[in-house]
C-alpha cells in the first residue's frame, strides 16, 4: 500500500506529465503557425510520449491500491520568438522534470518504499534520454541558424520522428 504522501506526490507527477504534453502540443501549434511542420511533428510525438508517461504513473498508482485524482492542468505558453527559443525551453522543462523525478526517488527512499523506487528507475533513465534529445536539438539549431537552408533541412529531419509506445521499447 502506498503512503498518503507518496500517493499525493504521484498524483502531482501525473499532472506534471500531462502539463508537459500540453506544453509540447502548444509548441507544436506554434511551429505549425510558422510553417515548420517537421518541428511540429517532433513536438506532437513528444506530447504523446508525455501522455504515455502520465499513463505509466496512472497504472502504477492503481496497481499499488492508490487512488488517481486528476487535477486541473495549467495553461501553457502560446508564443515564442524563434524555434531556438522553443527548444531552449524544452531543455529547461526536461531539466525541471528530472528534478521532480529525483525528488520522487528521494521520497521513496525516505519511506523505504522499494517498489516505488524500482518503478521510478525507468523514469530516471528516460530523463537522461529526454535531456539528451532536447540538448541535441538545441545544438543542431545553433548550427542551422534561425532561417534558410539549414533550418529547412533540420525541419525535414524532425519530420521523420515517430511515436513508439514505451511498452514496445
Ligand atoms: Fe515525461 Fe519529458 O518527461
Amino acid at each position: 500500500m502506498l503512503s498518503e504522501k507518496m500517493q499525493e506526490a504521484l498524483n502531482t507527477q501525473i499532472n506534471k506529465e500531462l502539463y508537459s504534453s500540453y506544453l509540447y502540443l502548444s509548441m507544436a501549434a506554434w511551429c505549425e503557425s510558422v510553417n515548420l511542420s517537421g518541428f511540429a511533428n517532433w513536438m506532437t510525438v513528444q506530447a504523446r510520449e508525455e501522455v504515455s508517461h502520465a499513463e505509466k504513473f496512472f497504472g502504477y498508482l492503481n496497481e499499488r491500491g492508490g487512488r488517481v485524482l486528476l487535477q486541473p492542468i495549467e495553461g501553457p505558453p502560446t508564443e515564442w520568438g524563434s524555434v531556438a527559443e522553443v527548444f531552449g525551453q524544452v531543455l529547461e522543462h526536461e531539466q525541471l522534470v528530472t528534478s521532480l523525478i529525483n525528488g520522487l526517488v528521494k521520497l521513496a527512499r525516505s519511506e523505504d518504499d522499494y517498489a516505488s523506487e524500482a518503478f521510478l528507475q525507468w523514469f530516471v533513465s528516460e530523463q537522461v534520454e529526454e535531456e539528451a534529445s532536447a540538448s541535441a536539438a538545441v545544438e543542431k539549431l545553433k548550427l542551422a541558424g534561425d532561417r534558410g537552408g539549414g533550418l529547412f533541412m533540420l525541419d525535414r529531419e524532425m519530420g521523420t520522428r515517430v511515436f513508439t509506445p514505451p511498452a514496445a521499447e
